[in-house]
């Protein structure tokens, strides 16, 4: 079975990317697997510890490496992705197994303003490089204004819901 592993950069329970994931995980045909991780428990990086991985981020590890495709969702902070997200991508950075080397990355962001979140993915982009991954460069989404999109935790604007629809489709070619 193909199987998509999916990031949220936000720990925020009422969170628009893990909504947004969220959404696409029951957009997604029942043939695919589709794991929203949780990243929570993943502790700072301290390169004092980096050999001592935690369960958490073994696990991780093992599904970024077993994933056919990466999504990730992240917010914009201060015009940059979220510290929860650049702490994780730092764990899964190092060790023995590059496990983002090749790897397909798909990239969502949603926002609070009329920018949704371009310049996080922008960060994100030069970060995924440098961990030799292959991130996808369309379709690009950006999600703006993102408090005024969700409504009752679905997608209740059209233009976006056609969006994320397009970016699902464009999952399902990439793993097949
Ligand atoms: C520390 C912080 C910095 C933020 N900086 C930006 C920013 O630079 N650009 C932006 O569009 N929104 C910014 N926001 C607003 C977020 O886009 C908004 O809170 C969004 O809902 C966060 O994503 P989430 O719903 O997935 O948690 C910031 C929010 C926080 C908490």
């Amino acid at each position: 079975m193909k199987n998509i592993i999916a990031i949220s950069g936000s720990l925020r329970k009422d969170s628009y990317n893990t909504k947004v994931l969220e959404e696409i995980k029951k957009m997604i045909d029942k043939e695919v697997s589709f794991e929203i991780l949780d990243i929570s428990k993943v502790p700072l990086f301290n390169q004092d510890i980096e050999n001592n991985e935690n369960k958490d981020i073994i696990n991780i590890k093992n599904k970024i490496k077993k994933a056919d495709l990466v999504v990730i969702s992240t917010p914009e902070y201060n015009y940059s992705f979220s510290g929860v997200l650049k702490n994780t991508l730092d764990w899964l950075s190092r060790g023995e197994d590059l496990v983002f080397l090749d790897k397909k990355v798909a990239l969502i962001s949603a926002s609070a303003s009329r920018f949704g979140g371009v310049r996080a993915q922008n960060h994100l982009r030069d970060v995924l490089l440098c961990m030799g991954a292959n991130t996808l460069y369309k379709p690009e989404v950006y999600i703006a204004f993102a408090h005024d999109v969700f409504v009752d935790n679905t997608i209740n604007d059209p233009r976006v819901k056609k969006q994320i629809i397009n970016f699902k489709d464009n999952l399902l070619k990439e793993i097949n």
